[in-house]
């Protein structure tokens, strides 16, 4: 079976063609990033009218790429939620439209769904039960993963996101959005032992995340020093050690609690290579295994799109046509495959 997915939940339009045989056959992606960075964020009403002037052309580009006609695709996955609402828009018509006209079934995804199950699309793929840690700009969760489709969410952040939190502190440090690869890039310059910031609802029981404090926190600290670019690199480091600290704190929780011994990490800040290193020592450490997508399917894409979208197509799952997006959809609501 070969799937059309179509991504357009924020500021990148990801188009693929995924094999169930042969694995994926093609991604396009366009990033917004330049459009939206004037404006230090996304700007949804932008986003929405990017996504329109690119996603034909894209998913021609795709086909043309996969050297495959629209008459081999056999089903359009496209992202249904959660995320812009204008902007999942614009997939969900043109994949819902396309799938009329080329007499093929239609599956709306969830996006975090796509996230988790990214590192699929490598050789290494990971095997069931894991805990996944899906840390994205908009989301950070902690999920217990059964099957595809069976996730019983253990903890999430109850205020700003990893990621969001990573932008937000890069900007305080007067980094261009979106900051977090650009401060993990300070953050390299920078030393151990200059600061040293809390990690936060660490210091109780449970798998909630909050990270708005600590940018308050570090947002202080920035306000006080001084504004050399050594000081500068110092303290994005600490923020990434802090923040880097907190969730492997967490994972470490989760593992314990489930009895598991596998962690499966997805979404944009899953690419940051301070987080890989300190997991994969703690793995060493400890004895359990870490998988993360290649740094492509980390952010957002078409392939994570395509590749859930298949696997739920091929279980016969469809989406009716007439179906709505769902701007938030909580993840627990999906069902197993
Ligand atoms: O998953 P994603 O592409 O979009 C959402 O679904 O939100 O994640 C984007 C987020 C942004 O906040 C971005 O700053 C962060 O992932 N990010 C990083 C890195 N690369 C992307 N954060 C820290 N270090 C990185 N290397
Ligand atoms: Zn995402």
């Amino acid at each position: 079976m070969k799937v059309l997915g179509i991504e357009t939940s924020c500021d990148e339009t990801g188009i693929a063609i995924y094999d169930s045989q042969k694995g994926l056959l093609a991604h396009q992606l366009y990033s917004q990033v330049k459009l939206h960075a004037d404006y230090g964020g996304v700007v949804p009403e932008l986003a929405s009218r990017d996504h329109v002037r690119k996603i034909v052309p894209l998913i021609q580009a795709t086909l043309t790429q996969a050297n495959v006609s629209n008459k081999d695709i056999d089903g359009i996955a496209f992202t249904r939620g959660p995320g812009l609402i204008g902007a999942l828009l614009v997939g969900s018509s043109l994949a819902r439209a396309l799938a009329y006209a080329w007499d093929v079934p239609a599956l709306g995804v969830h996006h975090m769904e796509g996230h988790l199950l990214a590192p699929m699309l490598d050789e290494n793929k990971p095997s069931f039960p894991f805990v996944a840690l899906l840390v994205s700009g908009g989301h950070s969760m902690l999920v217990e993963v059964k099957a595809i489709g069976d996730y019983t969410v253990l903890g999430e952040s109850v205020d700003d996101a990893a990621g969001e939190a990573f932008d937000k502190t890069a900007k305080l440090l007067g980094l261009d959005y979106p900051g977090g690869p650009l401060l993990a890039k300070l953050a390299e310059k920078g030393k151990a032992g200059h600061y040293k910031f809390p990690r936060p609802m660490t210091d109780r029981p449970g798998l909630d995340m909050s990270f708005s404090g600590l940018k308050t926190f570090v947002a202080n600290t920035i306000r006080k020093e001084d504004k050399d670019e050594q000081t500068q690199a110092n303290i994005a480091y600490a923020f990434q050690e802090a923040v880097v600290d907190t969730l492997l704190i967490k994972c470490r929780r989760a593992l314990k609690q489930t009895g598991l011994k596998r962690i499966v990490m997805a979404g944009g800040v899953a690419a940051n290579k301070k987080l890989r290193d300190e997991f994969a020592k703690a793995s060493i450490k400890d004895g359990f295994d870490v998988f993360y997508p290649s740094f492509e399917y980390c952010t957002d894409n078409g392939a994570m799109i395509a590749y859930a979208g298949c696997q739920r197509l091929l279980a016969n799952e469809r989406t009716p046509l007439d179906s709505k997006v769902l701007p938030r959809w909580p993840l627990d609501t999906l069902t197993r495959v």
